[in-house]
């Protein structure tokens, strides 16, 4: 799941400083209604009832980096938080809104044992046989846009030599998409990675077939990009939003990684008072080779 985006009004004057106060301003002028937090246990509860070996949560629990933000985020998610090796969360550009958040580390401070190491080893190993990969270009700064250290990517190509010598399935988890749907390709250039082609680049050039798990762009989908062939990207939308009507209701992908290298992705929305299933694609032998 992404994009909870759990929401607190500042109570201190400071906090209000420098781009916390557009932030305020959004939520005033209507975030605060599109995001109904107090829809995330319910939400929190059916990811708990999916009985998933593992709960991936790709960034921006919050929206304006605020302490407390991160400890409601914790507080809501607490049935799901059965230690590391079953859950992995990691950053968004709104769990870096600001510098003062970022350096002071109220993410880590919360989150700390969920959070993947960018410094010593950024690969977790989800079962004997499937290898997690996680990238973090969250900046905090005016703009939405990330930016991939370089150092990051060296440590991938790293680890890689070892995923590719276990073989089985890899799975990539980054808060920004390196690709959109064609009707939100525009809206992704305005607040994707601004070196993202490098990312994109050295992904292509492994070869390998991977599940890119991302958020950032608040929609649902489940796509293979042209540019980037060997890539299934997913991306779970925003699960409390307020349901606009159109496409499947909000909620979060359950990940199917079948016998034979199949894999199956089932959106679980919430809609007219019931969770619904609705299978987003199906790829036959996609971890076979
Ligand atoms: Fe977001
Ligand atoms: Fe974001």
């Amino acid at each position: 799941l992404t994009d909870l985006h759990v929401w607190r009004w500042p109570t201190k004057l400071a906090e209000l400083l420098g781009k916390r106060s557009l932030g305020v301003l959004e939520l005033a002028a209507g975030r605060s209604r599109r995001f109904q937090q107090e829809r995330l246990p319910d939400v929190v509860a059916a990811v708990h009832d999916s009985k998933s070996d593992h709960v991936i949560i790709t960034g921006d629990l919050t929206t304006l980096a605020l302490l407390e933000e991160f400890e409601a985020a914790r507080a809501s998610l607490t049935p799901l938080l059965a230690g590391p090796e079953r859950v992995t969360i990691l950053p968004g550009n709104h769990d870096r809104y600001t510098r003062w958040a970022t350096r002071h580390r109220f993410m880590e401070r919360v989150f700390d044992p969920y959070l993947p190491d960018w410094n010593a080893d950024p690969v977790k190993w989800i079962d004997s046989q499937t290898a997690l990969l996680a990238f973090d270009p969250s900046r905090p700064g005016l703009s939405a846009q990330g930016w991939l250290p370089p150092h990051q990517l060296e440590a991938a190509r790293r680890v890689f030599s070892e995923i590719q010598r276990v073989g089985g399935r890899w799975i990539v988890a980054c808060h920004y998409p390196l690709v959109a749907p064609d009707h939100l390709q525009k809206h992704l250039r305005l607040k994707g990675i601004k070196n993202g082609h490098i990312l994109s680049q050295w992904l292509s050039s492994t070869g390998r077939n991977h599940l890119y798990l991302c958020g950032h762009v608040h929609a649902v989908w489940a796509m293979r990009p042209r540019k980037i062939p060997n890539q299934l990207c997913l991306n779970a939308g925003p699960p409390t939003h307020v349901h606009t009507g159109h496409g499947p209701g909000p909620g979060f992908l359950i990940i199917d990684l079948e016998a034979g290298g199949d894999v199956r992705v089932t959106h679980r929305g919430w809609s007219a008072s019931s969770w619904h299933d609705h299978e987003l694609m199906f790829e036959p032998g996609f971890f076979a080779s």
